[in-house]
């Protein structure tokens, strides 16, 4: 197995400068020496549980470029890229191709005239696409890229703002296990996720504020924000190793350690990564 590679961006320029999501308050501001300690941390954490991280550079008046798990969906050498539904973030989109195309991926558009966010709203359970739309992401894209790609696609409607991307919500950790918050799904996708995951570890209220499920997997290891408690016991009782460090600078932005990430080797939950190279599903 290799070594799971995983991107980051230094908060150099992150703060709170629009309001794009619930969490958003331009009068709750980050604290940017707060920050640099919290992201420091997580990245000490991540190389703790063995991950390669690689950054890449920050630029001035894009504050949510430190969540890199907008930047794309990764799937082998591929990557394709977002187009952010709000314009405050559209900027990013150049500077995330430029990376990933010097990084050797075959960079591909989003579906034409759809809003895509990447990671962030895209996950692979298994050999599945979970992915999340109405609140940044359309549904259609989503159904374009598992054509593409040769995958299925389980769009998921997200219904609290809140929990406006997929990742704040639902966290895959191994083919048929995944952590999730029921109340920002609807009905029907609860009822599905239900239905194709058979072990779904449920995130209280509380912990879901936190964002327990915002969580990044690296082998055993599950680095969370702090505030966590049942869910850290629910993971250890599996076999998990689960870690927390701050992360409230961003929170206040509506993310977290999974956010803060983007897994250029595919997630520790997608079964295409151990598969041979040059075997794609079409
Ligand atoms: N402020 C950012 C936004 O609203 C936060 C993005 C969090 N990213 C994530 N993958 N959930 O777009």
């Amino acid at each position: 197995m290799t070594q799971p590679h995983i991107l980051m961006c230094p908060p150099d320029f992150y703060g709170i400068e629009y309001e794009i999501n619930a969490w958003m308050h331009r009068e709750r501001p980050s604290d940017r020496a707060v920050a640099r300690e919290q992201w420091l941390a997580l990245q000490s954490l991540l190389i703790e549980a063995g991950a390669r991280v690689s950054t890449m550079a920050p630029v001035a008046g894009l504050p949510d470029l430190v969540f890199t798990a907008n930047a794309a969906l990764i799937y082998r050498d591929r990557a394709i890229l977002a187009h952010f539904r709000h314009p405050e973030r559209q900027g990013e989109e150049a500077l995330d191709e430029q990376w990933l195309a010097a990084g050797g991926f075959r960079v591909e558009q989003p579906p034409e005239g759809c809003f895509f966010e990447g990671a962030g709203d895209a996950l692979f359970c298994g050999d599945t696409l979970f992915a999340g739309y109405r609140l940044r992401s359309d549904a259609r894209g989503h159904q374009q890229i598992g054509a593409r790609l040769g995958r299925r696609v389980i769009p998921l409607e997200l219904v609290d703002p809140y929990y406006y991307h997929l990742d704040t919500c639902f966290c895959p950790l191994a083919p048929g296990q995944a952590i999730y918050y029921p109340a920002a799904f609807d009905q029907y996708a609860e009822a599905v996720l239900k239905e194709l995951v058979p072990e779904l570890i449920e995130v209280s209220r509380n912990e879901a504020q936190r964002f327990a499920c915002n969580a990044v997997v690296v082998g055993r290891a599950v680095v969370t924000n702090t505030g966590c408690p049942e869910l850290h016991r629910a993971l250890a009782a599996r076999g998990f190793q689960p870690r927390e460090t701050p992360l409230d600078e961003f929170v206040k932005s509506g993310g977290s350690a999974k956010c803060l990430t983007l897994r250029l080797d595919g997630e520790d939950a997608a079964s295409w990564r151990g598969e041979p190279a040059g075997v794609d599903a079409a």
